[in-house]
């Protein structure tokens, strides 16, 4: 009686530490960084007009000179926009969960400049153009014209 009572107990403390160990792995792979991502947001986009982008993320925050060392901040911040300190397999909200308008915005008549600045980055589509092609243009590196990141769909 006694001896199946310890078994029992260490039978659950042996199923306790696998549970543990499994759902911090499973964990561990939800927040992993991805190192390539197609960019593909089907709740941004109902289609999708041009190719996908392949988007390289790890190599645009890997240190220089095999990546771009470009720190995670500078595209990921918080709800007012500041920088967010990140390490890997931190997690990160969507893009889309503040940049929450869907689809390409349409550029109303007559809307002064600085609205229609604002007004395009409520639009997730507004947000990642503003991002990575306003960084490629201010460093003169990286692709800043259309084919070059929607590369012509093989036929
Ligand atoms: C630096 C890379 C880059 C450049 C340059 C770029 N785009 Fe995009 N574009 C993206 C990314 C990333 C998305 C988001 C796709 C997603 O997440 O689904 C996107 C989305 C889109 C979408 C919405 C999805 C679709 O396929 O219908 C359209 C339309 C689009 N881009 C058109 C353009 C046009 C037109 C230009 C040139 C004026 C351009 N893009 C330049 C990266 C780029
Ligand atoms: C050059 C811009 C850029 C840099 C630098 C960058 N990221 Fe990202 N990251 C993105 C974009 C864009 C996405 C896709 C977001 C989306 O789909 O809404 C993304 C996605 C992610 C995701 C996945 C989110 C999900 O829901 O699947 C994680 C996690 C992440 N980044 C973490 C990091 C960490 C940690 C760093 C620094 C080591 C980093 N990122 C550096 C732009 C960047
Ligand atoms: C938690 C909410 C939130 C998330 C998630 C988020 N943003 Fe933002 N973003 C903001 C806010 C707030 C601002 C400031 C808006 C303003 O100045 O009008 C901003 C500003 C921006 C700007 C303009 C920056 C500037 O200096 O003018 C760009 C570009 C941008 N976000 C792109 C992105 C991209 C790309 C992602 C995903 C990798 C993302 N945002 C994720 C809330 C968010
Ligand atoms: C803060 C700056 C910055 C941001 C933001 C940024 N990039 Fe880049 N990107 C670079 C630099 C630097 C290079 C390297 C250019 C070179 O060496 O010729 C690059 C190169 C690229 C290239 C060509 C080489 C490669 O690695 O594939 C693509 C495609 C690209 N970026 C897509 C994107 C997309 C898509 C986004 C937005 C989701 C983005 N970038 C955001 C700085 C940035």
């Amino acid at each position: 009686m006694k001896m199946k009572g310890k078994h029992v107990v260490l039978l659950l403390a042996i199923v306790g530490v696998a549970l543990l160990f499994f759902g911090v792995s499973i964990n561990a792979e939800e927040t992993k960084s991805p190192e390539v991502i197609k960019m593909n947001n089907t709740d941004a986009f109902a289609k999708h007009k041009k190719s996908i982008v392949t988007f390289e993320h790890t190599k645009h925050s890997a240190a220089k000179p095999d990546g771009y060392g470009i720190s995670c901040g500078k595209c990921h911040h918080d709800a007012d926009g500041k920088a967010l300190e990140l390490k890997e397999g931190d997690a990160v909200k969507g893009c889309l969960e503040c940049h929450d308008k869907t689809e390409k915005p349409k550029k109303p008549k007559g809307i002064a400049k600085e609205d229609w600045k604002a007004m395009q980055l409520e639009y997730y589509y507004g947000a990642i153009h503003a991002d990575c092609i306003g960084c490629h243009k201010e460093g003169k590196a990286g692709p800043v014209k259309c084919a070059e990141c929607h590369p012509k769909k093989k036929k």
